[in-house]
């Protein structure tokens, strides 16, 4: 089934963007994932469309009006539903998206789902929000879509949070010009893990965060380069002795860079407390 991803924005023109190119752009030809950019301007209702308005209590920038964002959100969720097929399996389905994000095809009745949640979770990217994990990531992208809310400006009035069920999601501990970046980004990390869309290379369950710890360094070809040689155990042809140096190596680079990461690992005893990713 298709994983189907709604984008509430000022700017739809910024979607699928860099997702329409290389993995993400193939899947999104292939029909993996389907892209929804929808403009948030379109459900003002005044003459100048306007969808912000001042800051009660006084204080710099625009705030996304809540009434405005209350009529997107419900548009959205009402969309959703449409493409998402009922527990039963019945459902209208997804047709195919072009790179524009526009329906060009009809939409096709959807299999009853196997593992993935009914409801699309609605996310607003905000840097106030939890910090986005690789376990967060695996969660959405077993799921059948996502809705996401895109803020420009100081922010989103905060009775939307009240009246809606909406989940607020930071990449990090900086400030983007608007949510669309954001959006990107978690949209990229839920794709590359979609069936079929990495196919036979599937190295991702090797990968930093899924074992808890940094990737080990990697070297290719030539042999020697500036007078720099691959290390003698890559071509030992050992395969125990190279696990054995991938994983010092990890563990060093995860001390080194990442004590946060390394202490949840479980440290140098090695040994990894339940839960952690
Ligand atoms: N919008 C602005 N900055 C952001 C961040 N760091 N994460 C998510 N959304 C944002």
């Amino acid at each position: 089934m298709t994983f189907h991803a709604q984008i509430l924005t000022l700017y739809p023109e910024m979607f699928p963007g860099l997702l329409g190119a290389s993995l993400a752009g193939k899947a999104l030809e292939q029909g993996l994932w389907s892209c929804e950019a929808i403009n948030m301007r379109d459900f003002a209702t005044d003459r100048h469309r306007s969808v912000d308005d001042t800051p009660a209590g006084g204080g710099a920038g625009m705030v996304l009006r809540a009434d405005i964002l209350g009529k997107a959100v419900d548009f959205a969720s009402a969309r959703m539903a449409e493409k998402l097929p009922s527990p039963s399996g019945e459902g209208l389905g997804v047709g195919a998206f072009n790179k524009r994000g526009t329906e060009t095809t009809a939409p096709t009745p959807t299999p009853p789902l196997k593992g993935r949640g009914y409801k699309a979770p609605v996310i607003a990217l905000t840097p106030r929000g939890t910090p986005l994990t690789q376990a967060r990531v695996r969660e959405i992208a077993s799921g059948p879509g996502v809705t996401l809310l895109c803020g420009r400006f100081e922010g989103f009035d905060e009775r939307i949070f009240e009246a809606r069920d909406i989940e607020e999601v930071s990449i990090g501990d900086y400030i983007l010009s608007g949510g669309e970046v954001a959006a990107t980004v978690l949209l990229d990390a839920c794709i590359r893990l979609l069936p079929g869309v990495m196919g036979a290379s599937c190295s991702g369950d090797d990968e930093s965060f899924e074992t808890g710890l940094l990737e080990y360094p990697h070297y290719t070809r030539p042999v020697e380069w500036e007078g720099r040689t691959i290390p003698e155990v890559l071509r030992s042809g050992d395969h125990a002795k190279i696990a054995a140096w991938r994983e010092e190596q990890a563990e060093a680079i995860t001390r080194l860079r990442r004590p946060d990461l390394w202490e949840r690992h479980g440290g140098a005893s090695g040994q990894s407390p339940s839960g952690a990713q």
